[in-house]
């Protein structure tokens, strides 16, 4: 990691898109052996391309993004404007050095900034690494359920922003 520092975090542009999708595909591969990146990373350009609510990348000393998160707009419930974590993700050659923590607390802080009061997130039951990632930076449980496409079990998180 002391290799790529400094590391820029920032706000994402629709340029940065297709490094998106790759990292993704690199990151869910990596963490479910067996499947293809790069059909992952084809799902990943599809999300990237609707709108967003946020795009937040960490980026190397040489520009090369090493991390991203997405948040999506939520349907609101007229008094709280929420957005849900589409995605988060760390290079795996870098996992496990605070960057995912870097990445959650910025992408917090620019909802924030944006007036978002509630973000949400659903993550796999079995990837305890990011529950505790989640927990740690405040977020509660929402509830639990299976994703629709696969039927993996799926625990629901949220966060309540304070505001400015
Ligand atoms: C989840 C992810 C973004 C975390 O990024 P990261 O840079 O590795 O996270 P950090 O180094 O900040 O780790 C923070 C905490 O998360 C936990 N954690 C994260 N990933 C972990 C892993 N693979 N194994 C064990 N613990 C993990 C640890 O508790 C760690 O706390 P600690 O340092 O006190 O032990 C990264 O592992 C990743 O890209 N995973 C694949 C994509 C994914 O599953 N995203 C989440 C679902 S949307």
């Amino acid at each position: 990691m002391d290799r790529l520092e400094p590391v820029t975090i920032r706000a994402g542009k629709p340029d940065d898109s297709a490094a998106c999708a790759q990292l993704w595909g690199a990151a869910i591969a990596h963490r479910d052996v067996g499947r293809s990146a790069e059909e992952i990373e084809g799902r990943a350009i599809g999300k990237l391309g609707r709108e967003w609510a946020a795009l937040v990348v960490a980026s190397a000393n040489d520009g090369h993004i090493i991390g991203f998160s997405l948040l999506v707009p939520e349907d609101n419930d007229q008094s709280v404007r929420s957005a849900h974590l589409s995605m988060l993700a760390v290079a795996p050659d870098i996992q496990g050095s605070g960057l995912g923590t870097r990445l959650l607390a910025a992408t917090q802080d620019e909802a924030r900034a944006k007036g978002i009061g509630q973000l949400t997130l659903r993550v796999l039951t079995a990837n305890t690494g990011a529950r505790r990632l989640y927990e740690a930076a405040g977020w509660f449980l929402s509830g639990q359920g299976r994703f629709e496409d696969t039927g993996r079990a799926f625990t629901g998180y949220a966060l309540t922003l304070a505001g400015p």
